[in-house]
């Protein structure tokens, strides 16, 4: 039997997908391995959305060259890479597979050609591919928490962004086939599920909404907690917080990215919502929700920012003071709007200026979010020994907080109730409550 070896980068979906490609490949005869050493294929699942993720694979792909003068190996490009390059990856001479977000049913079929010294190149784009018959192969090392695929695709044209080039049109899964793979979860000892998409809050499945599939997903059992990335400030409903707020299990936690805290970017960024929708959403989840976390993602230096828009977005940061936040500098992307629109014109010193700024303030305010939380008690899904060993436990909290504690007594997947002693920027020091 051939040995596959993958590795994953991007986004979660991609974790997901790639547990998908495993289940597609083990069907056909493949076993999955953790060395690249003693593979027979050697993949990486790959990400596009800023320059440094596709240069990173570049150089990954010399290393899994390498190998190949050693001895007989074949070297696939799966993802969002794949899909942006299609035979620019063959023709480099570095690769022997391509398939993109939506052909990895045609993945055997590209492995065989491949042994037979024939290059393999699949990147289509459907309208309705999700996937949905395929029970993904868990990859996590934990065994209590996973990734469910809800949707496929986006169908924002957000300017800087090249997700809607490389995975294609919105489309949503059957909530059946969504809801039979959380019980499968659950019946294999899965405690967590997160379900997964572009933009969660435009779910819609022969007029199943969003907020319904969570129920239906919360209703699975009490004892699996439900999680959900990424909600657009544009689509999120009141519907959806008040589900949150009426099933116990729906973890209070939402990533709502904002990406620009000033008017002028936003637009030019093509969100289609302004800084006072933003703030609105932000009031609404915390009356309903109080103890809510909010996190983002944020994107410094885009065409034509000033210091005023720079300003505007830390300036909005205070004001919202996010759990945590994802952080970047713009990086053009080919063939995207804002890359044929508007100039590349904020020079690197300042992006990362401005990076740094937007960091250092979150880094305090991730410390402060954490320090509020010192003398509570949470309930926190174990995950398994800490990093430090020594009867450490970890596990999260619903708000997505790390939690660590001395316990001799639980095991992965337990529910723990733990009080918060002490903090760090990333971490909840914890006691047994
Ligand atoms: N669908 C999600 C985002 C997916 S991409 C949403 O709409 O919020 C993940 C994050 O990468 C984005 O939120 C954005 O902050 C960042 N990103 C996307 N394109 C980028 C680019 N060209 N340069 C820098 N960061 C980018
Ligand atoms: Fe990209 Fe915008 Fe779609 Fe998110 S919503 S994937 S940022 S186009
Ligand atoms: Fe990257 Fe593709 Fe995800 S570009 S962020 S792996 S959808």
């Amino acid at each position: 039997m051939k040995k596959v070896y993958i590795e994953t980068y991007g986004c979660q979906m991609n974790v997901n997908d790639t547990e998908v490609v495993f289940a597609i490949l083990a069907e056909a005869g493949y076993v999955r391995t953790d060395r690249m050493d003693d593979a027979d294929i050697i993949m990486a699942n790959t990400c596009s959305v800023r320059d440094n993720a596709e240069q990173r694979i570049w150089g990954r792909l010399e290393q899994f060259n390498l190998q190949k003068r050693r001895r007989k190996v074949i070297i696939g490009i799966l993802g969002c890479m794949a899909e942006r390059l299609k035979n620019a990856l063959t023709d480099s001479g570095k690769v022997d597979v391509v398939a993109g977000p939506d052909s990895y049913r045609k993945l055997p079929e590209l492995l065989k050609g491949a042994e037979e010294g024939i290059p393999g190149i699949a990147v289509s784009l459907s309208r309705d591919e999700t996937y949905a018959d395929i029970i993904p192969v868990r990859t996590d090392s934990n065994g209590v928490s996973a990734f469910i695929s809800i949707m496929r695709g986006c169908n924002n044209v957000c300017s800087y962004c090249v997700v809607p080039f490389t995975r294609g049109a919105e489309r949503s899964r059957d909530f059946r086939s969504i809801v039979r793979e959380a019980c499968d979860c659950h019946e294999r000892g899965y405690r967590e599920v997160t379900l997964l998409g572009q933009n969660v809050d435009s779910y819609n499945f022969e007029g199943t909404t969003f907020a319904q599939l969570l129920a239906m997903v919360a209703e699975v059992s009490p004892g699996l907690r439900v999680r959900f990335s990424t909600s657009n400030p544009q689509d999120i409903s009141d519907e959806v917080i008040y589900t949150m707020a009426a099933y116990p299990n729906i973890c209070h936690h939402i990533h709502l990215p904002v990406q620009s805290g000033s008017n002028r970017i936003l637009e030019k960024m093509r969100r289609r919502y302004t800084r006072e929708w933003y703030l609105d959403r932000v009031s609404k989840i915390r009356s309903v929700m109080p103890d809510c976390a909010i996190t983002t993602d944020v994107i410094a230096g885009f065409c034509s920012e000033t210091g005023e828009d720079h300003e505007d977005t830390l300036n909005l940061f205070r004001k919202v003071k996010f759990d945590a936040a994802y952080m970047f500098y713009y990086s053009e992307r080919p063939g995207t709007l804002a890359a044929r629109k508007y100039p590349d014109d904020v020079d690197l010193q300042t992006k990362t200026r401005r990076l740094e700024e937007i960091i250092a303030l979150q880094n305090s305010l991730s410390l402060d979010s954490n320090r509020r939380d010192v003398g509570k008690t949470f309930e926190v899904l174990v995950e398994g020994p800490s990093k430090k060993g020594n009867d450490q436990l970890c596990g999260r909290t619903g708000t997505n907080k790390m939690c660590v504690w001395n316990d001799r007594s639980h095991k992965a997947g337990d529910l723990v109730k733990v009080k918060v002693t002490d903090c760090t920027q990333a971490t909840l020091i914890c006691e047994p409550a």
